[in-house]
């Protein structure tokens, strides 16, 4: 993926609206096949121990990880997201959650941006699993909080069409009187 789209779409990112305009979201351009790989191995090695420790089957676990391994060598670009632990006013949970909550706004543009330019995106999760690990492995600064990690790149297929929930499952219109 050129630079400058790569740029301007983080750029993009950092216009988000964030609590108190603390603009906590940190991005980590995952730039080099040594870094996709310790990524991989950070998370792979943590989904393995979670699955261990529930009892999984082998082969499940072996397919996962490939599986998990592919999609990460697969995707065209991978941004980390986290979130800095010290960008936040003050320390009560409600400020905590806003952190994470900017960091999704922040994602959600990112996304948005990247459509934007006819690219494909998706929001992954698997660095909430294993923060410690993913931050020792990327050597990230010890207040980055992985968040989640967004893959890109040209769409190889149309999505399918969205189900989407009911809207009056998902509303209700609150008139007191
Ligand atoms: C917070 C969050 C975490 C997600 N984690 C994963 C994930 O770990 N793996 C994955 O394949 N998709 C993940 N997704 C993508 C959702 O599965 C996807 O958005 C959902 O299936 C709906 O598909 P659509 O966005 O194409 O409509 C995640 C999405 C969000 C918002």
């Amino acid at each position: 993926m050129a630079d400058e789209l790569l740029r301007e779409i983080l750029e993009t990112a950092t216009y988000a609206p964030s609590a108190h305009g603390m603009q906590p979201w940190r991005f980590v351009v995952v730039d080099s096949q040594g870094t996709r790989s310790a990524l991989g191995t950070a998370l792979t090695g943590q989904m393995r121990a979670d699955m261990q420790a529930e009892n999984a089957p082998e082969t499940e676990i072996r397919e996962r990880v490939e599986r998990s391994l592919r999609r990460m060598s697969e995707a065209p670009q991978i941004i980390l997201l986290c979130r800095d632990a010290e960008a936040q006013r003050a320390q009560h949970p409600a400020e905590e959650q806003m952190g994470m909550q900017s960091v999704a706004m922040a994602g959600l543009q990112l996304m948005l941006a990247a459509h934007a330019h006819g690219l494909g995106t998706v929001w992954i999760c698997w660095p909430l699993y294993a923060g410690a690990e993913t931050r020792h492995a990327l050597n990230l600064p010890a207040s980055w909080q992985p968040q989640g990690m967004i893959l890109l790149g040209h769409p190889a297929e149309e999505p399918r069409e969205k189900k989407l929930k009911p809207f009056d499952e998902v509303t209700i219109f609150a008139s007191l009187s």
